[in-house]
């Protein structure tokens, strides 16, 4: 059985990355595991409410960014972290060289009523930039891995460092990750597409327009029918479409026209968009390729469009 460690050093990941890589997923198992016993481990619902032992509840994204800044602080190769539970950059160990930064619980909303979240997570190197906040503002090429953790029927890391993309599955009886998936492609065309439709009205002329052509089926300029998508958990949207290909969109909307959208760049939408390059799909912003976004400040937010490439193209090419 070949096990994520020998997988990564066939990748020629070094010892340090490694272990920054098995400690985000060690607390991953232990947020899956939260996550399996539900309300039994007392972690639904809102922060300050008291368990039955008098204990202060925490919701469970907030536990599990603890989880993941603990495991990550105890590094000796952690340079710094950025969460988005964590309002500034929060510093690791000093001879550390990498940075990471992840969502501790994408898809939040879904905890209560029993449906698919993720952790996603991204990681550099640092620049050596004595100011950590701008160290953390590199744009997504300088990624050196990145991956997610789908906590839905079964518990799925999927995992690239540059050399493809793995899936691999919780094993709960050994507590570790198995593979199941070394070659993960995703179809260059589709009959998928996720978007939050009840924005509908407040999109931007191309996107409403594009959507409408969708919509159009098999009597549109697309000339095909579509089915449409959406679990409100980025995670879980991608991960579909890394299975059987599909287009997600999250665009800008005029709702608060002074954000450029909802997605965050560095540490949903780039990750993502490692993931689904080296999958053979495509992640755009609405006017340039994600992984080049120069990035200003560690939450900005950007438009995302992303999955199989032909459907990726053809979305951005409405102006
Ligand atoms: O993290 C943001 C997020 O929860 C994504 O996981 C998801 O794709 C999106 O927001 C859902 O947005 P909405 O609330 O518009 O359905
Ligand atoms: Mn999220």
């Amino acid at each position: 059985m070949t096990t994520l460690n020998d997988s990564l050093k066939q990748q020629e990941c070094d010892i340090s990355l490694i272990d920054v890589i098995q400690r985000i997923l060690s607390a991953s198992k232990d947020i899956s595991f939260r996550l399996q016993q539900g309300a039994l481990a007392g972690i639904l619902g809102a922060t300050e409410e008291e368990n039955v032992q008098g204990e202060t509840q925490k919701k469970l994204d907030v536990i599990s960014n603890d989880l993941l800044k603990d495991a990550l602080k105890a590094s000796p190769y952690v340079y710094g972290i950025a969460s988005e539970e964590e309002d500034f950059a929060v510093p690791g160990n000093d001879g550390g060289e990498y940075l990471v930064t992840y969502d501790p619980l994408d898809g939040s909303s879904n905890i209560d009523i029993n449906v698919s979240v993720g952790t996603i997570f991204s990681i550099m190197k640092t620049t050596g930039n004595s100011d950590l906040a701008q160290d953390f503002l590199q744009a997504g090429t300088n990624q050196v891995a990145a991956g997610y953790v789908l906590y839905g029927p079964s518990t799925i890391l999927v995992i690239t460092t540059g050399k493809g993309v793995s899936m691999w599955t919780l094993d709960n009886r050994i507590g570790e990750f198995v593979l199941t998936n070394d070659k993960v492609q995703i179809p260059a065309q589709t009959k998928e597409f996720a978007i939050n439709m009840s924005n509908q009205r407040f999109w931007a002329e191309p996107v409403q327009a594009y959507v409408a052509d969708l919509l159009a089926g098999e009597e549109g300029p697309i000339g095909k029918r579509f089915n449409m998508r959406w679990v409100a958990a980025m995670v879980a949207e991608v991960h579909r479409i890394l299975t059987r290909g599909g287009i997600f969109m999250y665009p800008w909307d005029g709702r608060e026209p002074s954000k450029p959208g909802k997605l965050r760049l560095m540490y949903e939408a780039n990750p993502m968009a490692m993931l689904v390059e080296q999958a053979g799909g495509l992640c755009r912003t609405d006017s340039e390729r994600m992984l080049e976004v120069a990035p200003t400040e560690i939450h900005q937010r950007v438009p995302v469009f992303l999955g199989s490439k032909e459907e990726v193209e053809r979305a951005v090419s409405y102006k």
